[in-house]
């Protein structure tokens, strides 16, 4: 890599991806009663793309609101770390709000390991180049793995204390069972006096959080098609694009928005790698992907289902989003026993 120096590296875990992995989802997704693609899939080269435009549309107020809540707020969080924190990052992310972080811990302590786990190398190489020349002091050694395998491979090396960073309200794309699950992972890849920093969106009005999801320049439909072209570009799939709808519905009651493909008529599409043609009815609908909000309550609910305590909380002006700094049990026992 030109211009990417010795201040960066990338430790590989052998980490792939299998090539008919999206043919297995897709056979058995298009062949349930329910039909369902999974949203792993979302994230090839051209749904990256179009999901850093999301994070610019004007209804798309989530990466908004964790900016600024890291913009004012990055002083105080640097404060609550202990001296000569490393900072992992679950996902390589576009970064700005990170570079925030980086600044504020770099004005605490003299220099900063920051270790970004992300299944893709190429993202890894493409973040550490902006951060490198940005920050002097700052080296990167990034993990090409899946979150929990690079967590441990973390763990393995760095010895002192660490802030584990996971932005974006990833966490509202599991369900809320599954969400307590992967922190309790987490938790237990982590030491004691490790620190977890999370973004959380919060629960709000429909009128809100529909169009953040659906929004009028038709971005977010073109990320959710963007599965069925995938299945066109790779599988031999014979999608009319034309033919189906983005959709996305707030369940209130489930706190969570859920996101679909319609189809717009009865059709018979094929699929040459699976070999056969899948029948929609004119409205079906395809699940894609679901994303929970939380209330104050059910954060601290997960911390709690996770072994986590909620250290700090912060917001932003509007109050639509949190930042939640959470540690250990152990660790808050410790100071309570004394
Ligand atoms: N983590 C993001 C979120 O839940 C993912 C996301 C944003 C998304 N817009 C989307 C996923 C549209 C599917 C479709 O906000």
């Amino acid at each position: 890599m030109s211009g990417i120096t010795e201040s960066f590296k990338v430790i590989e875990t052998g980490y792939k991806e299998r090539d008919n992995d999206f043919l297995k989802d897709v056979r058995e997704g298009l062949a349930a009663d329910s039909k369902h693609l999974s949203c792993r899939f979302f994230y090839d080269k051209k749904g990256s793309k179009l999901f850093e435009a999301i994070c610019d549309l004007p209804e798309y107020y989530l990466t908004r609101a964790e900016r600024e809540i890291l913009v004012d707020q990055a002083k105080a969080i640097a404060a609550q770390m202990p001296e000569n924190v490393t900072l992992v990052e679950l996902g390589s992310g576009s970064g700005v709000k990170t570079q925030v972080l980086i600044e504020a811990l770099l004005l605490q302590q003299m220099s900063l390991l920051y270790m970004p786990v992300d299944i893709s190398s190429s993202a890894l190489e493409d973040s550490a180049q902006v951060f490198l020349d940005r920050f002097s002091n700052l080296e990167i050694v990034g993990v090409s793995a899946e979150y929990q395998r690079g967590l441990r491979e973390v763990r393995e090396r760095i010895k002192g204390p660490k802030l584990v960073l996971w932005l974006g309200s990833s966490v509202g794309n599991f369900t809320r069972l599954d969400a307590a699950q992967f922190l309790r992972d987490v938790r237990a890849s982590m030491r004691s006096d490790d620190l977890l920093l999370m973004g959380v969106d919060l629960r709000k009005d429909r009128a809100v959080l529909e169009p953040a999801y659906d929004d009028a320049q038709g971005v977010t439909a073109q990320f959710n098609l963007n599965l069925l072209e995938r299945i066109n570009r790779e599988l031999g799939g014979h999608f009319n694009l034309d033919a189906f709808q983005h959709k996305a519905v707030y369940d209130e009651n489930e706190g969570r928005v859920e996101m679909y493909l319609v189809s717009t008529r009865e059709q018979v599409v094929a699929i040459d790698d699976l070999g056969l043609g899948v029948s929609f009815e004119e409205g079906e609908m395809v699940f894609t992907e679901l994303s929970y909000k939380y209330s104050l309550t059910e954060i601290e609910t997960l911390a709690e289902d996770s072994d986590f305590e909620l250290l700090h909380q912060w917001f932003d002006g509007k109050k639509r989003f949190s930042l939640n700094l959470m540690g250990g049990v152990c660790q808050m026992k410790c100071v309570n026993d004394h």
